[in-house]
């Protein structure tokens, strides 16, 4: 079984795994506009898939086409047994790697000794590592992560990952506390670069790169395999072809573009998703043109993907004799509240078999989402209770 790790030209490009962002729709578009060398899915829930009402509503998350190789499963979750599982499943559906998200802030997750929750439990972290290679028949184990908990600790925290073995690294250079709040600590990541160079892992950077020449210039400077590019790619869907100036797109173009996302996210998910989860995407396609701020407007109030042809093909025709669409601000406030209210109500109610509820779900910023006054509070007696366990 060949690690794919070792084979990419250096350094290479991933496209980060965003949650209810890089689904195989999304992933396509990005693919057609200049392939990353590596591709993720979004994380997905190990104890979801190993629930026999979880699997099947959180299996199209795992979806890919062959034109994405090689491709890479993350899961997130803390029972070694059902990473056991899961690594015999993406075996299964033939993914060319696996990733252990060892990273994520979101409370409820961090909560069940999950993504950064694992910062604080190296022991756990270790066997996870090793029960996913156990069931990976052979495929790559990575792991993504963050450089601390509450307080930077990169080399004691690189370290224990280290003695697992993982197949690469790769690090996001904040801690869970600080989120997205603070500039990326790329000094950190270097540091982490000279662990996994002496142990022979390859080692990936990620943080706040806004272009490809930034991705090469700091994969030199930091001494790095790889770069891993998440938020870059909504301010440029062109961002893994340097040879591509965006400014150079027409609005058709980008018309276009969105036009094939709809048409692919509906073809995966069908009615299943909420289509407020493709209006996060506006901005990424209708941008620096005449009129754009009035179309994402008008694509604000749309509230089935069938509608939004309506709307779109006057600019995509370029028959601007057509009447467009006429939304007040009131239309836009309007819709805009219902959305918010749509999703705080989902967070209630909704049956949720995917065990995630996540802060990282719906939100571009990669903040999580505003937690209640008791939630807050609960979060700051485990917070304390955390720090206390961690060492100085
Ligand atoms: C909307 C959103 C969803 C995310 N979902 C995931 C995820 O599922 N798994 C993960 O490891 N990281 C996730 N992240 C973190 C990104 O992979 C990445 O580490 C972070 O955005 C920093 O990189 P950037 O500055 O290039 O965006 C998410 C970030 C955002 C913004």
């Amino acid at each position: 079984m060949k690690n794919f790790w070792q084979q990419l030209k250096r350094p290479f490009f991933i496209l980060a795994p965003m949650a209810d962002v890089t689904d195989m729709a999304f992933r396509q578009i990005v693919v057609s506009c200049g392939k990353p060398d590596v591709l993720f899915t979004e994380f997905v829930s190990c104890d979801g898939l190993c629930s026999e009402k979880g699997r099947p509503k959180l299996l199209p998350h795992l979806a890919f086409s062959d034109n994405e190789r090689p491709v890479v499963a993350q899961f997130f979750g803390s029972k070694p047994e059902n990473f056991f599982k899961c690594a015999q499943l993406a075996k299964e559906l033939g993914f060319d790697g696996i990733d252990i998200n060892m990273g994520c802030p979101a409370g409820k997750i961090v909560k069940q000794d999950s993504g950064a929750g694992l910062i604080l439990n190296p022991e756990l972290a270790k066997e996870i590592i090793r029960e996913t290679k156990r069931g990976a028949g052979g495929l790559p184990v990575s792991v993504k992560t963050r450089i601390g908990y509450n307080k930077i600790i990169t080399e004691e925290w690189i370290s224990h990952l280290i003695e697992a073995g993982p197949a690469a690294i790769i690090i996001h250079g904040r801690t869970m506390k600080e989120m997205s709040k603070v500039p990326a600590h790329w000094d950190e990541i270097g540091k982490a670069a000279v662990l996994c160079r002496k142990a022979g892992i390859p080692i990936v950077g990620n943080g706040d790169v806004m272009s490809h020449a930034e991705g090469i210039e700091k994969a030199s400077r930091y001494g790095l395999d790889g770069i891993m590019i998440g938020r870059g790619v909504f301010l440029n869907p062109w961002f893994f072809d340097p040879a591509v100036d965006p400014a150079s797109k027409t609005p058709r173009d980008k018309i276009a573009l969105m036009k094939k996302h709809i048409g692919l996210f509906t073809q995966l998910w069908g009615s299943d998703k909420n289509f407020d989860v493709m209006k996060r995407f506006i901005k990424v396609y209708i941008n620096d043109f005449d009129g754009a701020k009035e179309l994402r407007a008008a694509l604000m109030t749309v509230r089935r993907a069938e509608d939004i042809d309506g709307i779109l093909d006057p600019w995509y025709t370029g028959n601007m004799n057509k009447p467009k669409p006429k939304v007040s601000e009131e239309d836009v406030a309007k819709e805009f509240d219902r959305v918010q209210d749509e999703s705080e109500q989902d967070q209630d109610k909704k049956p949720n078999p995917t065990g995630i509820d996540s802060e990282y779900t719906g939100d571009l910023d990669g903040d999580p989402a505003d937690t209640t006054p008791e939630e807050e509070e609960l979060e700051i007696d485990r917070e304390e209770k955390r720090e206390k366990t961690q060492p100085e």
